[in-house]
């Protein structure tokens, strides 16, 4: 495999971009072989319909790979309003005349055939920074990856059984027994972000110095089983837990517990894509809010790391093992398996620090907001990152099990609404040096 830090061979780097768009695209297809009727409602207001997200991934890599960058003319212009994400708000897709699912299906082919004319011609040394490095491809491939995630939420909050496939994850170890809980990371001035990743998004960068004191941070992310114990202690029905907002929120929502849990027997169960089933105890908590991540941290007497802690514990690598592609000894990435793995799988994947599991698995809530690194500028468009920024969202690091391996590293941000909480979400807690 092509290390994607190594640019200079041009051949090899076009062959890895033609067999990631061709894995991408299987994931794409695999995800939305289902039914019209399945593709065509919206199963949430929070998401698009399942054929929305199809058609839109295909009308995204014309707009910047065949329209900006080939010069090609556009294919179907009158289109492209219905797949613009900003000029209509998801709850108003279903109403929109969106292509049925065979034209989208078409119409995406249609486009990913020129895409690959373009990429044979394209000069990818180029100084043009949307060709240099092959950042377009790099842009395209994982903005569908990140729609594919999207949709197996889409699938999972559907609660339609057999339309996403599971499989096997690596055994977890006892945390008890293993290892300290708690990993201590000395205080001092480390690099935040990247200025070398190619593909790294505009909200990554640049690189810079940022000095933090001795902190603790978990080994591994908060279980079902510690989350079930705040839970079981009242957690929802106290208010000393919660920032106002989160209070009044558990109140009007009438929250009681993660999304897709029921407790019934006195066992907590949980619907996992359409099939009811246990909740094990010994996998990352997922479909917790930022607010339920706060509270629980509260509760357990620490808070939420910032992202500056999140990513230092990383050890300053491009993943936590070091700069290696993921493989299955490291992290719970690709969807292996339609679940998070039990804490201890991936002994593999540790930090320099002894930080387990940072990568994969659930994407893990911080304590910060989303804003600009300093220095950030915005490429190649502000409705990626800039519009985003301020106090309205909640950063998340490291991918979940649903996360590609092409679209997540350890500077990559992720951002959301505090309620959040359909999204692959869990956390691990922090605490200051004392
Ligand atoms: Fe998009």
């Amino acid at each position: 495999m092509t290390d994607l830090n190594d640019l200079r061979d041009v051949t090899a780097l076009k062959e890895r971009i033609a067999a990631e768009l061709a894995a991408v695209r299987d994931r794409s297809l695999a995800y939305t072989d289902a039914d019209d009727e399945t593709l065509l409602r919206q199963h949430s207001p929070l998401m698009s319909p399942l054929v929305w997200d199809l058609a839109h991934v295909g009308n995204y890599e014309e707009l910047w790979v065949l329209r900006e960058v080939g010069g090609v003319t556009p294919l179907r212009p009158e289109i492209d309003d219905i797949y613009d994400a900003f000029k209509t708000p998801r709850k108003d897709r279903p109403s929109l005349p969106m292509l049925a699912p065979d034209e989208a299906r078409r119409y995406i082919s249609g486009v990913r055939g020129r895409v690959l004319d373009v990429l044979d011609a394209v000069d990818l040394d180029d100084s043009d920074p949307l060709r240099a490095g092959g950042f377009v491809f790099g842009l395209v491939l994982q903005h569908e990856h990140q729609h594919d995630e999207t949709m197996l939420a889409t699938l999972q909050l559907s609660r339609q059984p057999g339309l996403v496939r599971d499989g096997a994850l690596p055994p977890g170890r006892s945390p008890n027994l293993s290892a300290a809980p708690e990993v201590h990371i000395p205080g001092g001035v480390f690099t935040m972000g990247t200025g070398t990743v190619p593909w790294a998004y505009d909200n990554e960068r640049p690189a810079y110095r940022v000095h933090l004191p001795d902190y603790w941070i978990d080994r591994y992310p908060v279980t079902n089983g510690a989350y079930a114990a705040f839970v079981e202690d009242g957690g929802y029905r106290d208010p000393q837990w919660w920032v106002p907002r989160g209070w009044e929120w558990v109140e009007r929502a009438g929250v009681e517990a993660p999304l897709f849990w029921t407790k019934d027997g006195g066992e907590w169960w949980r619907i996992r894509f359409g099939r009811e089933e246990q909740v094990p105890e010994d996998e990352p908590v997922q479909h917790v809010s930022w607010y339920e991540a706060d509270a629980y941290a509260r509760w357990a007497g620490k808070r939420l790391p910032t992202e500056a802690e999140w990513e230092k514990a990383c050890g300053g690598r491009l993943y936590p093992w070091g700069d290696a592609q993921p493989g299955l000894e490291q992290a719970n990435l690709g969807h292996h398996a339609a679940r998070p793995a039990p804490v201890g799988a991936y002994p593999g994947g540790a930090s320099p620090y002894g930080v387990e599991q940072l990568v994969g698995d659930v994407w893990e809530w911080t304590d910060s907001w989303f804003q600009p690194y300093p220095g950030y500028r915005s490429f190649p468009y502000k409705e990626y990152s800039e519009v985003f920024f301020g106090e309205t969202y909640r950063v998340l690091r490291g991918g979940s099990w649903a996360t590609h391996p092409s679209a997540v590293r350890t500077t990559f941000r992720n951002w959301d609404h505090p309620i959040r909480r359909q999204i692959f979400s869990g956390f691990r807690c922090a605490r200051s040096e004392s």
